[in-house]
């Protein structure tokens, strides 16, 4: 009998998890809460809202869902595993404990320097002018972040004394994002690329590597945001799915990064039971960590679930029961996906622009903040409005595949990334 699923959030990462469910021989009816119009499409939409634990716990119980799949980190650390473990459902996602490793940069650092993992050294404060001592005595760039989820915006690399100060007070003393403390951090420069990792106790079984762009413009200008496009290669370089990552970096970063987590997580009785998301930096003294997240990562969830072979109900169940998790197989092909979003994103921005995507148009497009006008047109509902994206055997041919599909969706409220990819083109 086919499994009924049900999918929690409601962007390109879900639309993206739900198209790799919907390819699964073992599923049959997908809901996804809350979705948008794209996923509509392949699920039906449920108007629930991602942290809404007791609505959904009721949902889950009265349509008899066989395994919910978690996307977003504020449903899982508001959670949302636990409550479900506890009425006997089966889901795939992090207990609201082995969450800290990305709900507190504090908790992950202090595992980190335990376990001897690489990365940035760090002091902790929650006292303002105890910070800007610390920060006054030391060098500059300097990395300032919050303690705690902040939606990605919680980091600010500061150059100049004078920034570094505004960060600490807006963060220490205007309570921008809430109650806590700062970790400063030692500035670390290189590439950077994302590790991700289904993770089921001690077994880690990596995904091929994918990078993102965190800036809004081309050439990494303007402010950060969410990722402005991602893509992950072809296996001609290597295993890792990216060729400037050798077989020696990904192995490395496997076993001296990625599994001595999951060994402390279940260590301190709190094992992983979901994704690891390595956000990684290839800095001349080798690989070292910037971020560990609790989750798929968007937008590189849609560059790579394409790429999985294997039947994911089947690693999503293996992982929320706790068994074994099948060996991965991944497709030979580079996939790229471009971000466009709303002009003035990561800012303000207008919601309610039409979108028209022309008939036929033949890539992947997941829709990542979307939804339907009373009269049934594709409207933007949000800062990032759409991926599109493009397989192919190398990833320059993925790269123009992606831009002509990009050229098929017509909106006068969008802008995109031109140079995704460039760094290996
Ligand atoms: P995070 O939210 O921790 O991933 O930080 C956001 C971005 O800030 C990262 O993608 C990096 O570009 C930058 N960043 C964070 N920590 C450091 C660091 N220690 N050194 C240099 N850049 C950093
Ligand atoms: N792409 C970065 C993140 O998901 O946090």
């Amino acid at each position: 009998m086919k499994q009924t699923v049900l999918v929690v959030g409601g962007g390109g990462r879900e639309h993206a998890i739900v198209d790799a469910l919907s390819r699964s021989a073992k599923v049959g009816k997908i809901y996804c809460a809350p979705g948008n119009a794209g996923i509509a499409a392949q699920a039906e939409c449920v108007p629930l809202k991602d942290t809404d634990v007791d609505g959904l716990l009721a949902f889950a119980r009265e349509k008899a869902i066989d395994l919910t799949v978690v996307g977003p980190e504020a449903a899982l650390a508001a959670g949302i595993v636990d409550r479900f473990r506890a009425a006997g459902l089966k889901i795939f996602g992090h207990t609201q404990a082995a969450t800290a490793i990305e709900s507190s940069k504090e908790f992950a650092k202090e595992l980190m320097f335990q376990r001897r993992v690489p990365t940035a050294s760090y002091c902790t404060f929650r006292d303002y002018s105890q910070a800007l001592t610390y920060v006054r005595a030391g060098s500059l760039p300097t990395v300032v972040k919050y303690d705690g989820l902040a939606a990605g915006k919680g980091v600010v690399v500061a150059m100049t004394l004078e920034e570094a100060e505004a960060a600490l007070r807006d963060m220490l003393l205007d309570g921008r994002y809430g109650e806590g403390k700062v970790v400063i951090e030692e500035f670390l420069t290189g590439p950077e690329f994302s590790l991700m990792a289904f993770v089921s106790g001690r077994q880690v079984a990596p995904m091929v590597c994918a990078q993102d762009h965190k800036r809004a413009f081309d050439g990494d200008k303007g402010p950060n945001t969410g990722g402005m496009g991602a893509y992950t290669e072809a296996f001609a370089a290597g295993r890792s799915g990216l060729s400037f990552i050798s077989d020696a970096d990904y192995g490395f970063a496997v076993t001296k990064i990625l599994q001595p987590v999951a060994d402390a997580m279940a260590d301190a009785g709190t094992p992983l039971t979901g994704v690891l998301y390595g956000g990684l930096m290839k800095t001349p003294d080798g690989i070292k960590v910037i971020e560990f997240n609790a989750r798929f990562g968007d937008p590189e969830t849609e560059v790579v679930l394409p790429r999985l072979e294997t039947d994911i109900y089947d690693v999503f169940e293996a992982v929320a029961c706790g068994g074994p998790i099948p060996q991965l197989h991944w497709k030979d092909e580079s996939v790229l996906g471009v971000v466009l979003a709303s002009n003035g994103y990561p800012g303000s921005y207008a919601k309610g622009a039409p979108i028209d995507i022309a008939p036929g148009y033949a890539e992947r497009v997941y829709h990542m903040g979307t939804k339907r006008a009373d009269d049934g047109r594709l409207q933007t509902a949000g800062g990032r409005v759409l991926m599109a994206v493009a397989s192919a055997p190398s990833t320059p041919e993925a790269a123009r595949r992606c831009y002509a599909a990009v050229g098929q969706i017509q909106c006068d409220n969008l802008f995109y990334r031109r140079d995704i990819a460039k760094f290996v083109l």
